[in-house]
């Protein structure tokens, strides 16, 4: 029987509630399809920070390293100023644990759920493919004659050979296998951002001409994309882009399937530990009420599933969310979903 040992960070605010669930349509799934997962917990997080005034404990990055997946709540504490646990959690691992990949399917499984009007799951099924690695997210820059008027900041985007090739051949690896219209979308400013842009632009030809000439390319500047979404998301099948821009359409695309109660991602490196989560932040007002939406993490754990090579088992997960999706749940919306926190957990658990 094969057996997978998970790290489980359940993190801030409703994190933990929603990991609850996840783990509990994972045990379900892992009961049905016969293989068997041994969780271990962390406290990661802004409690843990307050308490000991440690972001992560040194030893953290080593050990989570021994793990072929984590599954991540949300990182984000009210009394925590911003910047500090994003940074020293959630960054801190995904640059290390060098998860070079941020994917994020986004994928309308209602019409109810879709603010656009006249589209269909049909019409919003596409992958992005983010950079999670460089960017502007990689710290490069500084500050000088801070808090004078003549303060001066500079952030950097970085961005490597190496670094955007290996996103780009995920990309069209990832397209020739989803096998649908198989389109890879660069999203970009090429007309702006003539250094960073030039160099993806050059990567994303060439690489496509020599190895992947099945799989057609198309190229979208960042702000046209935004339009392109809300207009006509059929259009795309996976779009590839820089981290930043990806952070940004992502949020776009979590609006689009439905919002943040059932949107998730994965946090990918193709040969180390992998970090699942909801992409949706820690919402702490709705903490402990049993109101928060825990499909996005169970969604996680279907991309958790899916990683791991357990593909019935993260079909049957993705089917039971279709299923109460489509036919029980009356909003996606926190506190207006027409059930508990617990009891989706329970019917997609049952469903499976
Ligand atoms: C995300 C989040 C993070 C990001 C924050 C919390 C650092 O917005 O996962 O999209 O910007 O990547
Ligand atoms: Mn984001």
């Amino acid at each position: 029987m094969n057996s997978y040992n998970i790290a489980v960070i359940g993190g801030d605010g409703t994190g933990p509630e929603v990991v609850r669930e996840a783990v509990k349509v994972l045990d379900a799934s892992a009961a049905r399809f016969g293989f068997k997962l041994n969780y271990v917990p962390y406290d990661f997080g802004g409690e843990r920070y307050l308490r000991t005034h440690e972001v992560l404990p040194e030893s953290a990055v080593e050990e989570l390293r021994k793990f072929p997946v984590i599954l991540l709540g949300a990182i984000g504490h009210p009394d925590v100023k911003p910047g500090i646990l994003e940074k020293g959690i959630l960054l801190r691992l995904r640059f290390e644990l060098e998860q070079y990949i941020n994917l994020r399917p986004v994928k309308l499984y209602d019409e109810r759920f879709c603010p656009l009007k006249d589209k269909r799951p049909e019409h919003v099924d596409f992958v992005v493919v983010r950079e999670n690695n460089e960017g502007l997210y990689a710290g490069a820059g500084g500050t000088l004659f801070k808090g004078t008027s003549n303060e001066v900041a500079v952030q950097e985007s970085i961005n490597t050979r190496r670094g955007v090739e290996r996103c780009l051949r995920y990309a069209f690896e990832y397209t020739r296998q989803r096998a649908r219209a198989k389109k890879l979308t660069l999203c970009g400013k090429t007309n702006v951002l003539t250094f960073a842009f030039d160099l993806w632009e050059r990567a994303f030809h060439e690489i496509g001409q020599k190895d992947y000439s099945d799989v057609q390319r198309d190229y979208a500047h960042v702000d046209a994309t935004t339009m392109w979404f809300v207009k006509n998301p059929e259009w795309f099948d996976v779009i590839v882009t820089d981290n930043m821009f990806g952070d940004i359409i992502t949020d776009l695309g979590a609006m689009i399937q439905g919002g943040m109660g059932i949107a998730a991602g994965g946090n990918i490196n193709p040969q180390g530990t992998s970090m699942f989560e909801p992409i949706g932040g820690s919402a702490p007002k709705y903490t402990g009420k049993g109101v928060i939406n825990p499909l996005a993490a169970i969604c996680a754990g279907q991309m958790l599933l899916d990683y791991l090579g357990e593909k019935p088992a993260a079909q049957a997960v993705e089917s039971a969310v279709i299923k109460l999706v489509r036919e029980k749940i009356q909003s996606l919306a926190a506190g207006r979903m027409g059930f508990s926190t617990s009891e989706i957990g329970d019917m997609v658990a049952a469903a499976i």
